[in-house]
This record gives C-alpha cells, sequence and structure tokens, in this order.
C-alpha cells in the first residue's frame, strides 16, 4: 500500500515538472527583429531576441506594456501610455543607466534609434 502512494506521487511529481518544462518552451516569443513606430522621428529597429537574451526577464518590458503586436500604438492612442514614456522611461532610462555603469547597452541619442 504504502509503495504503491509513494510511486503515485512521484509520477505527479514527474507530470508537474514535464507540464512547466513544454509551458516554458511554448512560451510565445514574439518577433526576433523589430520595427517600432517612432512618429514623426522615424521608425526604430528594435532586436527584440537580442534584449531577451541579454535582459533576460520579460517583465522588463512587458510591466509597461503586453505582449503583443502594436501594442504602444493601441495603448498611445487610448491614453494608457502617454508619447514618448516607453522611449524616455524604459528604452533611454536603462540604455543611459547602464552606459554610466560602462556596460554594452542601446542607443542614447535620437538619430542612432530612429532611421528616416
Ligand atoms: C527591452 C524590452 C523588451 C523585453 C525585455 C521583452 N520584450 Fe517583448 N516586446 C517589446 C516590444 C517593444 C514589443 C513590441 C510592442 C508593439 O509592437 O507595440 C514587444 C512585443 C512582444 C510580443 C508581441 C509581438 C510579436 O511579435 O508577437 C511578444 C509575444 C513578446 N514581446 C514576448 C516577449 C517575451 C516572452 C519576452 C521575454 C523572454 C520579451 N518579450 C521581452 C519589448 C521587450
Ligand atoms: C533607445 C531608442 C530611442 C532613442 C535614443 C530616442 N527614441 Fe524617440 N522613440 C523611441 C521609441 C521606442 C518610440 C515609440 C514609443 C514611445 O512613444 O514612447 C519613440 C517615439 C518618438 C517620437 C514620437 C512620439 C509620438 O507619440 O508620436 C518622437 C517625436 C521621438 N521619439 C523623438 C526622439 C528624439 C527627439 C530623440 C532624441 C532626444 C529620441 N526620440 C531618442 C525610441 C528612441
Ligand atoms: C533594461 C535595459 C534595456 C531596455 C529597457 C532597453 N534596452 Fe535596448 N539594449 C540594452 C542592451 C543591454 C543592449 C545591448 C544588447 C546586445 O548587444 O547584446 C541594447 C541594445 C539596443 C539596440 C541595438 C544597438 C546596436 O548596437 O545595434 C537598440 C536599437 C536598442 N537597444 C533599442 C531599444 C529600444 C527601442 C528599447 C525600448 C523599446 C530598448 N532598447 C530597451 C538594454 C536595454
Amino acid at each position: 500500500m504504502k509503495t504503491i502512494r509513494i510511486i503515485t506521487i512521484l509520477f505527479v511529481i514527474a507530470g508537474v515538472f514535464v507540464i512547466a518544462a513544454s509551458a516554458a518552451e511554448d512560451q510565445n516569443k514574439g518577433a526576433e527583429e523589430m520595427t517600432l513606430n517612432g512618429g514623426r522621428k522615424g521608425d526604430i529597429d528594435f532586436p527584440h531576441l537580442r534584449h531577451q537574451e541579454s535582459l533576460t526577464n520579460c517583465m522588463i518590458c512587458h510591466n509597461m506594456f503586453p505582449q503583443k503586436a502594436g501594442v504602444i500604438d493601441t495603448h498611445k492612442a487610448e491614453g494608457k501610455l502617454k508619447s514618448k514614456q516607453v522611449m524616455n522611461k524604459l528604452c533611454i532610462s536603462c540604455h543611459r543607466a547602464m552606459d554610466r555603469d560602462g556596460k554594452t547597452t542601446g542607443p542614447t541619442s535620437c538619430s542612432k534609434c530612429h532611421v528616416k
């Protein structure tokens, strides 16, 4: 009786691990490269995958907006995000802070991000 119960528990634990592992693999990571709408200043080529690899935590960015294509534009249109909020509070503020610490990071000057 006791061994059967232990075996059952072990199977349940193994099952949970299998489910957790496949959920991690199935996570939609989105496009590797994207073009963000930079308004009159010109679009921004955004290396999404490189950020995922170097930052590892998705929520650094996706706390500010969900994991959905075009969401920055729709949230700006709906007033859920202010114009340039993502740019200033997320992109530039991180690049600037890392720059200050002498780390490899992304651009802080307008024309290095915005391409016409
Ligand atoms: C440095 C910021 C940043 C990080 C970190 C980040 N993302 Fe994103 N993600 C973005 C931006 C910007 C968009 C585009 C939003 C838009 O189109 O308005 C986006 C869009 C997406 C989309 C929808 C676009 C598509 O192609 O389907 C998914 C899914 C997504 N991210 C998943 C993830 C996951 C999973 C992680 C972590 C492994 C992650 N992101 C980490 C910035 C980031
Ligand atoms: C690290 C990349 C980056 C840098 C550097 C950068 N921008 Fe942006 N910019 C963005 C992103 C991403 C958006 C779109 C999201 C948003 O509005 O926050 C944007 C949006 C804009 C918009 C359009 C806003 C709107 O709602 O129509 C203007 C104008 C703009 N930037 C001007 C500038 C100027 C001027 C500079 C230099 C002082 C600059 N940007 C530097 C990434 C950058
Ligand atoms: C928390 C920190 C962080 C945030 C937030 C962040 N970045 Fe970056 N960015 C980096 C780092 C680190 C790199 C260098 C990655 C590498 O080369 O592996 C980078 C590189 C880049 C590059 C590549 C420059 C080149 O050499 O080709 C661009 C463009 C860029 N970021 C734009 C953005 C935009 C646009 C946003 C906002 C949507 C953003 N980043 C948000 C940390 C950040």
